[in-house]
């Protein structure tokens, strides 16, 4: 079976400091995995390592059965799309939704080609699949943060990765248009052929229920890690952030309060 993460005894260290210190995470093909941390626990650093940006000072790290040092990372970073809140400043903002989206397939293969009618074809059908087929027509530029994050998605999609990673996607976003996100991304996990997804937040709540596991991060370590129904109980939480809290599962889905 397809390992599509496996990182072990995983250790980086910068300027003296230790940043990730004995990580090992294993997610297998069919899991979507939430991550979890504060700021600065580590959540993008790892993000970085599966996608070969750095190398681990100690340990190993495989993404889709492809063990690191062994393998051309160019090659695989084909099969990884990569999407966070940060890379919607890097995109220019005067092409249609469509063209950000069919440019998708160039960003993984890194040469340009003028897209064919075929390629805008299939951008259409995956921007039906995370419900912005609406935005056709419209410029990036006047789309607002949340159906850019959409057309950001679509675009990771593109390339038809097998490994999707959403690295606070819902970052900056109002309530409704976060729920909205968190629906499309919902509706995506669950259809047959969707991507590995890992997606990384600081709020419990978006941890919707096709994050069937989820992992813990804490000061660069894995403080926990499981099925989501078992990791996130107010027992596990409170020990986590070292402040009483108070888990309530809503329709399937975990709302965190303080506790007193
Ligand atoms: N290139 C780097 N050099 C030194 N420190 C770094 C570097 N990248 C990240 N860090 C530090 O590592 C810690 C974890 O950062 P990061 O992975 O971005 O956290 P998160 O994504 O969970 O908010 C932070 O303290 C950050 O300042
Ligand atoms: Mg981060």
């Amino acid at each position: 079976m397809t390992k599509v993460i496996d990182i072990k005894d995983v250790s980086w260290k910068r300027q003296g400091k230790t940043i990730l210190s004995d990580v090992s995470w294993k997610v297998a093909k069919g899991e979507h995995w939430a991550v979890l941390g504060l700021n600065g626990a580590g959540k993008t650093t790892i993000l970085n390592m599966i996608n070969g940006y750095i190398w681990p000072t100690t340990g190993k790290v495989s993404v889709l059965d492809q063990p690191f040092g062994k393998t051309d990372i160019r090659e695989l970073r084909k099969s990884i799309g990569w999407v966070s809140s940060s890379l919607q400043e890097r995109i220019k903002g005067t092409g249609y939704a469509e063209d950000v989206v069919v440019s998708g397939k160039y960003a993984s293969i890194g040469l340009y080609e003028d897209p064919t009618e075929t390629d805008f074809q299939k951008a259409a059908q995956i921007m039906e699949q995370v419900g912005c087929s609406y935005l056709t027509g419209r410029t990036y530029q006047t789309c607002s943060q949340g159906e850019r994050q959409k057309i950001l998605i679509a675009r990771g999609l593109m390339a038809e990765p097998e490994l999707l990673i959403l690295d606070e996607p819902t970052n900056g976003l109002d309530f409704i248009s976060r729920e909205d996100l968190m629906s499309a991304i919902n509706q995506l996990a669950m259809q047959k052929d969707a991507p590995t997804i890992v997606f990384v937040t600081h709020h419990i709540e978006e941890i919707l229920p096709v994050f069937s596991h989820t992992l813990l991060l804490r000061n660069g370590t894995v403080f926990d890690h499981g099925e989501s129904k078992a990791v996130l109980t107010s027992e596990r939480l409170s020990n986590f952030f070292v402040t009483p809290v108070n888990v309530e599962w809503r329709r399937d889905r975990p709302w965190m309060t303080l506790k007193g």
